[in-house]
């Protein structure tokens, strides 16, 4: 590297942690497309990765690479909120290292041990079998360790330094982030109480406490890249911290519905699930209203429209909002209602709207991340947009756009043939299964799988690609 231009220890391990995030982000691609090569061919790599290991890991290494650039944020945004150096950098990396080596001895376990007997030992060695944090009992522990290492040095640095609305609102989301983990940690051999705390982790994640996050670091971007008033977003984040939490706690009752749980959750999950999606909406028109307003003042002055300092960002920045009112606003409220919960529980659908939203509300944000870190990196005043950023952007949010249309279908045949016409039987499950209908579906959820990994491939040629122009406008 020619030139670094990282003003702060802070933002250098933020680097690090960005690094280590996108490349679990590739291994999460490559998984997935196993996984869905698996339902096409299902023959594919049989009894070498099987489709439950394929599935696993492409899930765990969601979880995992978005808490790495969720950190690497936090790191990334602390000097430049609180004015001073982050405090305890030292621990900092030391945590990152313990984290990453845990995750891959915990990658390398999943793919060569796999399965173990319903015992201790598989808990404790291989792993839970809780869906999304399936991490063995041991990694669980180091986990709360290296989490509870980076909120007490967000919290020493916001006590020492300015703390603004958004250090002080991440302050209080991480702890909470962190708190809920241990909810998913208790064991028990009842089935239901088991579902019920994991959704707590779950739910509870991403519907209250990332959601928070993301308000946070779109804050930070607005500020950051268009000059937006700090007053007007952090008063807009402040409102979204009370709405989210208002309607997402409750709102867990739509994981409430057929587990075992006693039936008022049926109308407490309908009725303030329904309500989640307003912030979302809410943060949408924000991102919008600001960006307008503040060309408005400016135009109004007879200063020139402020430029964006960072195009490609900004592009996720905006892309975020959309993603989330689309993945979690829209594909989660439609099937929020018990009564068409019935039909879509846990078909394509449920799988449609788990990418998307998921995809839509942070893949799409943090990889903006990823360039305002390169910026920075690399001191780039004004970053344009590159052909190659360009490709990227629509080929990743085109493809996962795609997936979840095919995945809608595949699951609108399930609704229809399998619940529907076959009332939920064994048989309905199959014979919906092997309906062409829904074949074709997976079939072009594997293509669209296929352009958004190539259009992750040049995501990271651009990134790597940039600190070769350094000094450049670009
Ligand atoms: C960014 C925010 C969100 C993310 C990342 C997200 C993600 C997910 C995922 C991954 C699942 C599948 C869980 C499983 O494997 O069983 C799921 C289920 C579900 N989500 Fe969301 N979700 C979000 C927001 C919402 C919102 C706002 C609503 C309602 C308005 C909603 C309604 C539901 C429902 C009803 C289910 C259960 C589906 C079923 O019964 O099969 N989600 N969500
Ligand atoms: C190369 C692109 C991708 C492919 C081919 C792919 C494929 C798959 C497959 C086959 C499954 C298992 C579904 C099942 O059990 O029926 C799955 C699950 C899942 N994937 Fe992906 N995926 C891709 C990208 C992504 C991205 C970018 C995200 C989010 C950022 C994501 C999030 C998820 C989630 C949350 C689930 C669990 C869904 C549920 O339980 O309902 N995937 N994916
Ligand atoms: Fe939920």
């Amino acid at each position: 590297m020619a030139n670094n231009y990282l003003t702060t220890e802070s933002k250098k391990l933020a680097t690090w942690y960005f690094t280590f995030a996108a490349i679990i982000f590739g291994a999460q691609l490559v998984f997935g497309l196993v996984a869905a090569f698996q339902y096409v061919m299902p023959g594919f790599l049989f009894e070498i990765v099987d489709f439950s290991v394929a599935r696993m890991i492409h899930i765990n290494a969601l979880v995992v690479w978005m808490v790495f650039a969720m950190m690497g944020s936090v790191y990334w945004l602390l000097p430049d909120e609180t004015g001073i150096e982050t405090v305890g950098i030292g621990l900092g990396k030391l945590l990152f290292w313990v984290f990453a080596a845990a995750i891959v001895i915990v990658v390398l376990v999943y793919l060569l041990v796999q399965v173990g007997p319903a015992d201790q030992t598989t808990i404790w060695f291989i792993n839970e079998g809780r869906e999304y944090l399936e991490a063995p009992r041991w990694a669980d522990i180091g986990i709360v360790v290296v989490v509870l290492g980076f909120v007490y040095n967000l919290y020493a640095t916001g006590m020492k330094g300015n703390r603004s609305g958004i250090v002080t609102v991440l302050m209080a989301d991480m702890l909470a982030f962190a708190g809920i983990y241990l909810a998913g940690m208790g064991y028990t051999d009842n089935i239901s109480i088991d579902q019920y705390w994991w959704w707590w982790v779950i739910h509870l994640w991403v519907e209250a406490t990332w959601e928070v996050f993301v308000g946070s670091i779109a804050a930070y971007g607005l500020i950051t890249m268009i000059g937006a008033h700090r007053k007007v977003v952090e008063m807009w984040l402040w409102i979204e911290v009370a709405m989210l939490f208002g309607s997402g706690i409750l709102g867990i009752g739509h994981h409430y519905f057929w587990i075992g749980t006693p039936e008022y959750w049926w109308e407490i999950g309908a009725l303030f699930s329904a309500l989640e999606p307003l912030p979302l909406v809410a943060m949408f028109i924000h991102v919008l209203y600001d960006w307008g307003k503040q060309q408005g003042a400016q135009e109004a002055q007879g200063k020139e429209v402020s430029v964006i300092a960072n195009k490609p960002a900004f592009t996720w920045f905006v892309l975020q909002a959309l993603g989330n009112f689309l993945g979690a606003g829209v594909w989660g409220f439609f099937h929020t209602f018990p009564q068409v919960n019935l039909y879509t529980h846990g078909t394509q659908f449920t799988s449609a709207h788990g990418h998307l939203a998921f995809f839509g509300a942070y893949a799409t944000i943090l990889i903006g991340m990823f360039y305002i870190a390169v910026q920075g990196k690399h001191g780039i005043k004004v970053m344009h947009a590159t052909k190659k950023s360009i490709w990227a952007t629509s080929m990743i949010f085109g493809g996962v756009l795609g997936m979840t249309a095919a995945l809608t279908m595949s699951g609108y045949v399930q609704v229809l043939v399998e619940r529907a016409q076959m009332g939920a039987s064994w048989s309905g499950y199959f014979d919906s299964q092997a309906s062409v209908w829904f074949a074709q579906g997976m079939d072009w959820r594997l293509i669209m799988g296929i352009v958004t990994f190539l259009g992750f491939v040049i995501l990271v040629t651009d990134l790597l690609s940039i600190g070769k122009a350094t000094h450049h406008e670009r």
